[in-house]
């Protein structure tokens, strides 16, 4: 006989004057948190709000991540943010059930296994062309750097040769639409959001600025078409669907996503990228083992050691330190009742800093991931489940890629002393000195 399921109200509720400590549960130090004294679930109610069921019991966390049915993640940050209006309704993160399972069967090929094999040229340029601009024996804010990465590997992967009179449009279009997500306005309209019960006013200057990029992707689009180069010689993303079995949109559909997945991946890559820099200069014994390994010549301990080096960056600075759902329908997560609308909060960096899962938590210590690749239940930068992040293979292959092409012409500085702070962006963590490290010629 199943057990009735305990309440909402029979869990530790958070008083409305504790609402501010929340947020130490998503920086770094969170396992040092007084809301533990909760034990792993808990209740929060802040005026304004949904009712939040905040849980790190894994059983709880594994149940909500699979719970496809039940729960949504679009329709989370439609309710507490201006998501919708940036990437589009139709995009993965807001679709559910068969149209999310036929949209991301779409659109995860170019993104994955053998695709990514052929993207890593691209990558390896893109760093010959960015490395010699950046200041050696001298501080520099790599996060920068970062930036400038991500956003030229999106370029050159998603639309690989944009034709001449295209290219530039479509950079300062995209740049220009990025400024609008940033500006002060549009931050304003997100703030609101949540407060109007998920209602975003539409702002014009992004809507402008979305409409340029979304111009100059269909003018591609539309000109692949016509000349029938779709793929032959091409190794970028849009080839990989303009006249192939994935082409099932049309022009608009096509832009609109492939414009959510610049979003999505351009600051969470760059970020990640300043972070890595940051914990290899925190971390002389990292850096000595990646120097060594690039002296040997053996590419393959370079690349393990490199991928380690990824994994326990992000475990230790995840660039979103929680993430969460919304309760579609009244229903239970192992043995708790949790009705309609309510949401849950699944704090990642929590429970990245777990004892019970990494011994030793708050170490950077790469060799955990040696021989044993990240536990996708308990590993959570990418989230899980069914709309576990499309892009976490590339992302993490390029992080790989772009800092093997670093190192092998560049050592990164220790920075003796605790490693740079985190400061909040958005809902994220970022670090707050910009990744400030020194390069030395190698
Ligand atoms: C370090 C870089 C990145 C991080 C930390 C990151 C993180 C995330 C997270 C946390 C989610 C939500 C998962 C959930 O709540 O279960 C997500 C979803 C998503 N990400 Fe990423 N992401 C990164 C890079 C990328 C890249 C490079 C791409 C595209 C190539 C991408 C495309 C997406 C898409 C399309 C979704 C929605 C998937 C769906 O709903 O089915 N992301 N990402």
């Amino acid at each position: 006989m199943s057990q009735t399921p305990i309440t909402l109200r029979q869990l530790p509720r958070l008083r409305n004057r504790r609402l501010g400590q929340l947020g130490g549960l998503i920086r770094p130090g969170a396992h040092s948190s007084p809301l533990l004294e909760f034990g792993k679930r808990f209740v929060a109610s802040p005026p304004g709000f949904p009712t939040m069921f905040i849980t790190h019991d894994m059983a709880d966390v594994r149940e909500v991540f699979t719970n496809h049915e039940d729960f949504s993640v679009g329709q989370l940050m439609a309710r507490l943010s201006s998501h919708d209006l940036v990437f589009g309704k139709e995009t993965l993160i807001f679709l559910e059930g068969e149209d999310h399972r036929r949209e991301r069967k779409l659109f995860s090929p170019p993104f994955q296994h053998k695709a990514l094999k052929s993207y890593e040229e691209l990558m390896i340029e893109v760093v010959e062309r960015e490395l010699p601009k950046w200041p050696v024996d001298e501080p520099i804010e790599f996060l920068k750097a970062g930036y400038d990465l991500a956003i030229g590997v999106l370029l050159s992967v998603v639309f690989g040769d944009v034709a001449p009179e295209r290219s530039g449009r479509l950079k300062d279009a995209v740049s220009a639409w990025f400024g609008e997500i940033e500006s002060r306005g549009f931050l304003a309209v997100t703030l609101v959001t949540p407060l109007l019960g998920g209602y975003t006013p539409p702002y014009r200057p992004l809507m402008r600025a979305q409409a340029k990029v979304d111009e100059v992707i269909i003018e591609e689009i539309t000109a692949r078409r016509a000349s029938n180069d779709a793929g032959a010689d091409r190794r970028d993303v849009l080839a990989r669907y303009v006249g192939t079995e994935l082409d099932q949109h049309d022009d608009v559909a096509l832009s609109r996503n492939l414009r959510g997945i610049l979003l999505g991946a351009y600051e969470t890559t760059a970020i990640t990228l300043g972070w890595i820099a940051t914990m290899l200069a925190a971390h002389p014994a990292a850096m000595a083992e990646l120097d060594a390994a690039v002296d040997s010549g053996d590419e393959a301990r370079l690349d393990a050691y490199l991928d380690a080096v990824v994994a326990e960056t992000m475990r230790l600075r995840p660039v979103s330190p929680f993430t969460g759902r919304i309760a579609l329908r009244d229903t239970v997560v192992n043995g708790v009742a949790v009705p309609e609308g309510t949401i849950v909060i699944i704090p990642i960096l929590l429970i990245h800093e777990s004892e019970h899962i990494y011994p030793d938590p708050l170490s950077f210590r790469p060799e955990r991931f040696l021989d044993k690749k990240p536990d996708g239940h308990t590993w959570l930068t990418f989230g899980a489940g069914p709309h576990r992040c499309l892009g976490a293979q590339f992302a993490t292959v390029e992080a790989r890629i772009l800092f093997r092409a670093i190192i092998e012409k560049r050592r990164i500085d220790p920075i003796p002393g605790p490693i740079e702070p985190a400061r909040r962006y958005h809902t994220g963590l970022s670090p707050s000195r910009n990744a400030l490290i020194t390069l030395r010629r190698r």
